[in-house]
């Protein structure tokens, strides 16, 4: 009888522990940075939705923004983490490195119609992931969810940027420009993957057609007189795929281009003069997995550095710091 009465009671002591502990987790996790998947499901619940929005609007007079967003968000996560530093007006964004960055007008414009339903909720870092999941989903790219709850850095400096990737850097330079991000080979092959939407300007392009000592040996030839016709000497601005014959549309086929040497960018053909990354880019040719694991990759990346809980702010706009 004792022992009957007491079972429930224990149960219920077990429960309450549990409780307890969970409430501890989700408190640790938080205050650890952790990002979760709807996080202004309550505090603004339209948040994916205006955001959404805003990205169609854009695409529908520009689709180029799509990729362009995409771009953005590797940019602003590279630099001292996914903080929106990017944005701000006239600091790091002035880096060259930025060069050619677009589509921080849809993220602007995006943040203005979610402060009129809830001011001082949702931050810019967060749009931007945001944007740029739904530019890959707009592109036929897979749909996917992003964790939010990303607050906006104080800081962004010119020279911070200096840590992105060069077009003409080679595959020893990537792997660790990806690894002081915590990225590894296999991020770095799913991520440049991302290059299956999207143009680059000649002027990333001039060196390997017009170099001191001729042309990148490693273009094949019929390539090669394609993008000389495409970049005359001396045209920095004209634009050239960067998925030769598939720039709108997320697919593999960036996958065989790089395999084949069909890419204009240098750092783009690197992937396959080392022999771990060009095993991979091989692995994923052709393969389901392609698309679940970029996603994995994208997911990843927006993790960098994120600051979160009571730390940083949330921009009233996103190209300035808060006054008060
Ligand atoms: C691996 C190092 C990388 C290098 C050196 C690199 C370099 C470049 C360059 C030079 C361009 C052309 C820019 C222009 O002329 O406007 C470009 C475009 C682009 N990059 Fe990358 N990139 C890298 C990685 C990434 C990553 C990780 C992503 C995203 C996950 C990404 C997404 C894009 C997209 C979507 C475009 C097309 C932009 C447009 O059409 O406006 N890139 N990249």
């Amino acid at each position: 009888m004792a022992n009957a009465s007491r079972r429930p009671a224990t149960a219920t002591m077990a429960l309450l522990l549990l409780l307890v502990l969970l409430e501890l987790a989700a408190m640790t996790g938080l205050s650890q940075g952790q990002l979760q998947v709807g996080f202004y499901s309550e505090s603004c619940p339209d948040a994916e939705d205006i955001v959404s929005s805003a990205v169609q609007d854009a695409a529908a007079s520009d689709p180029t923004l799509l990729p362009a967003l995409v771009r953005l968000q590797f940019h602003d996560c590279f630099v001292r983490g996914c903080d929106g530093s990017v944005l701000i007006a006239g600091a790091e964004v002035k880096n060259s490195k930025h060069q050619g960055l677009r589509g921080l007008d849809v993220v602007d414009a995006a943040k203005a119609l979610l402060e009129e339903q809830c001011p001082g909720v949702v931050s810019c870092a967060d749009v931007l992931a945001l944007a740029a999941r739904d530019a890959i989903g707009m592109t036929n790219g897979p749909s996917f969810d992003v964790p939010t709850g990303r607050r906006d850095g104080l800081a962004s400096n010119v020279r911070d940027a200096d840590v992105l990737p060069d077009a003409s850097d080679n595959i020893q330079t990537l792997r660790s420009k990806f690894a002081t991000a915590g990225l590894d080979d296999r991020d770095l092959v799913l991520l440049t993957a991302a290059h299956t939407i999207g143009t680059t300007a000649c002027f990333f392009v001039k060196d390997r057609l017009y170099g001191a000592s001729g042309s990148d040996p490693g273009i094949p030839a019929g390539y090669l007189a394609e993008l000389k016709a495409r970049c005359a000497p001396g045209d920095f601005n004209t634009r050239v795929p960067l998925d030769r014959g598939s720039e709108a549309r997320f697919d593999g086929s960036i996958l065989r281009n790089i395999q084949a040497g069909l890419v204009p960018i240098a750092s783009d053909a690197a992937l396959v003069a080392d022999n771990a990354t060009a095993a991979l880019v091989g692995a994923y040719i052709g393969s389901p997995r392609f698309r679940r694991d970029f996603v994995g990759a994208m997911v990843k990346m927006g993790t960098i550095g994120v600051i979160t809980g009571g730390n940083g702010e949330i921009r009233d706009v996103c190209s300035a710091f808060n006054t008060n």
